[in-house]
C-alpha cells in the first residue's frame, strides 16, 4: 500500500508549517547559483500544497524568507524578491483554481513596494477561497513577532483597555501574527539541520517536529507522506501520561 494510502485522515494534522532548507546547497552541488536552489525550491511547494489540498490539510506556513535572511548578499535577497513577485504572480491563476487561499505573516512593510503590492493584491483575490490556506512567513522572525506582541499588550494596558493581571496564554496567542490560525501540531525541516531558527517560536510549543535529509527542491509528495506518517505515529501527550490518554 502506498504512504498516502496508509495515512489515517482523522488524524491528519490541521496546520504544518515548514521550513524549506538546502536551496543553496543543492546547486553547489551541481555547480550552480544559489539562486537556481530557489527557483528549483518553486516546484517542491506546488507538490507539498497539492498534497495538502487533497489531503484536505487547512493549513501550510511556509519559512520563505526571514528576518535574518536580509543580511544575505544583495544578488541573493533581490533575486528571492523577484521570485516571491513571479511565483505569486503565476500561480495566482492555480490558487483561484484549487480554493487556495493566500495569507503572509511578518513585517511585511520592510518589503519592496512591488513585492508588498503583489502581495496584498493575491491575499485579497484569494481571500473568499475556503480550502487550504497557505500562510507565507516573510521577513519574518519569531522574536521579532514576540517583541511586537507584547508592545501591542503593553499598549492595552496603557490605554486602560486591559489589566495586566488579565493577561494569559490567550492574550499572547491573539496578539501574535497567527492570532486567527491554529497552532502548527507538525513541523517540518528539510536538508538536515536540526534548529528551529526563530520560526513560530511560540506556536510551536507543542508540535511534533520532524526533519529529515532531503535538501528542499528535492522535496516531493512521497515526502510530504512520509513526515505525516511518522507524525501520526507519535503518542502526544500534551505533559499527561501515557495511561491518562488511553482512558
Ligand atoms: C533556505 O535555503 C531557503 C530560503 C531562504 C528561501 C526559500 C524560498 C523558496 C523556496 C521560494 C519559495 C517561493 C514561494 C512563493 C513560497 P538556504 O538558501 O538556506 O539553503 P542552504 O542552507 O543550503 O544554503
Amino acid at each position: 500500500m502506498s504512504v498516502k494510502n496508509q495515512l489515517i485522515k482523522e488524524r491528519l494534522p490541521e496546520h504544518v508549517a515548514i521550513i524549506m532548507d538546502g536551496n543553496g546547497r543543492w546547486a553547489k552541488k551541481r555547480g550552480n547559483s544559489r539562486v537556481f536552489g530557489h527557483r528549483s525550491g518553486v516546484k517542491a511547494v506546488r507538490a507539498v500544497l497539492e498534497a495538502a489540498g487533497e489531503l484536505e490539510i487547512g493549513y501550510i506556513t511556509l519559512y520563505a524568507f526571514s528576518t535574518e535572511n536580509w543580511k544575505r548578499p544583495k544578488l541573493e535577497v533581490d533575486a528571492l524578491m523577484a521570485l516571491l513577485v513571479s511565483t505569486i504572480t503565476s500561480e495566482t491563476k492555480t490558487f483561484m483554481k484549487n480554493n487556495v487561499r493566500l495569507s503572509v505573516i511578518g513585517c511585511i512593510d520592510t518589503l519592496p513596494k512591488e513585492v508588498k503590492r503583489k502581495l496584498v493584491e493575491c491575499i485579497e483575490k484569494t481571500s473568499q477561497n475556503s480550502g487550504l490556506t497557505l500562510n507565507l512567513a516573510i521577513s519574518y522572525s519569531a522574536r521579532w513577532e514576540i517583541t511586537d506582541a507584547v508592545k501591542k499588550i503593553a499598549e492595552q494596558v496603557k490605554n486602560n483597555e486591559l489589566d495586566v493581571d488579565a493577561i494569559d496564554a490567550e492574550t499572547i496567542s491573539n496578539n501574535l501574527t497567527t492570532a486567527n490560525i491554529p497552532d502548527p501540531e507538525l513541523m517540518i525541516r528539510t536538508s538536515g539541520e536540526l534548529r528551529i531558527s526563530n520560526f513560530l517560536l511560540w506556536q510551536l510549543a507543542y508540535a511534533e517536529l520532524y526533519f529529515c535529509d532531503t535538501l528542499w527542491p528535492d522535496f516531493q509528495k512521497e515526502d510530504f507522506y512520509e513526515a505525516l506518517m511518522d507524525f501520526q505515529s507519535r503518542e502526544r501527550r500534551f505533559g499527561k501520561t501515557s495511561e491518562q490518554l488511553k482512558k
